[in-house]
């Protein structure tokens, strides 16, 4: 995929920034690194990250956000965000684990999300997980998440499609939630396709493309908060890049009349 997208003559009118896992690419040299540097060369930068752990027990790992400020500072990274979940126990997982959305368990994040700040000297986003059984619930997911990023004091990372899956699974209203969120700490959002396993039943895989109702909500956010700088995300079954970026356009496609309202399409506006 590095060698499509640099090949791909007219990319900057068609993206306007890429994300990636810095875990993925923390001390990756030879031809591989410098393709990666030629591209956060050409385009802004986002670093999303998948081992943090934010809800787990462990100690956190002081040594990986040293690493991944780094790897912001060479490229030039806006931004670095994670999941509001936990991912190790006394070894890595290899999974996003949900966060009992307890009061206990929103001192524990937030205090994480404090001291990663601290470390990386800027604010961090975090993003609102799927989750299929949730392991207690003496607040909302919305009260959890919110809770959070006013004690933390930090941006968030809108999962659009997480909205939508959860609101499916736990039977909520997708839009209430939109409303309720603290729109002034939106950093920017996340698409992505899922499956369908049964009626009440959507497992987030980013393996397809997005369904209507996403993209729907995904104007309804627009509306609402206006527009953000909005990542695809497709983990596998990737498509080759024509078709990632056709699929990309529908997301653009709705972007479009809320440009100029309030914040550009790119990070880097
Ligand atoms: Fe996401």
């Amino acid at each position: 995929m590095l060698r499509s997208v640099e090949a791909q003559a007219d990319l900057a009118d068609q993206v306007d920034f890429f994300e990636v896992a810095p875990e993925n690419w923390i001390g990756l040299g030879g031809a591989y690194g410098r393709a990666f540097r030629r591209i956060t060369e050409r385009f802004p930068l986002i670093c999303h990250g998948l081992s943090l752990s934010l809800g787990g027990p462990n100690p956190l790992d002081e040594l990986l956000i040293g690493r991944v400020k780094q790897l912001m500072a060479t490229h030039g990274a806006l931004i670095y965000s994670e999941h509001l979940s936990a991912c190790t126990d006394d070894a890595h997982l290899y999974d996003l684990m949900p966060i009992p959305f307890t009061e206990d368990a929103v001192e524990h994040v937030a205090s994480r999300v404090r001291r990663t700040q601290d470390l990386l000297g800027q604010q961090m986003a975090v993003e609102n997980s799927s989750y299929y059984a949730p392991l207690a619930t003496d607040i909302s997911e919305l009260e959890f998440v919110k809770a959070v990023l006013e004690r933390a004091d930090c941006l968030m990372l809108l999962d659009v499609n997480n909205v939508y899956v959860n609101s499916v699974n736990h039977r909520y209203d997708p839009r209430s939630y939109i409303d309720a969120l603290p729109a002034e700490r939106v950093a920017y959002i996340h698409v992505a396709g899922h499956d369908n396993e049964d009626d009440d039943l959507i497992v987030d895989t980013h393996g397809a493309d997005m369904i209507d109702p996403v993209l729907e909500l995904l104007d309804y956010t627009y509306s609402k908060i206006g527009t953000r700088p909005t990542l695809l995300e497709r983990d596998f079954n990737i498509p080759p890049l024509p078709e990632l970026l056709q699929e990309l356009g529908r997301v653009r496609a709705v972007q479009e009349p809320y440009l100029g309202r309030t914040h550009r399409r790119s990070v880097g506006g």
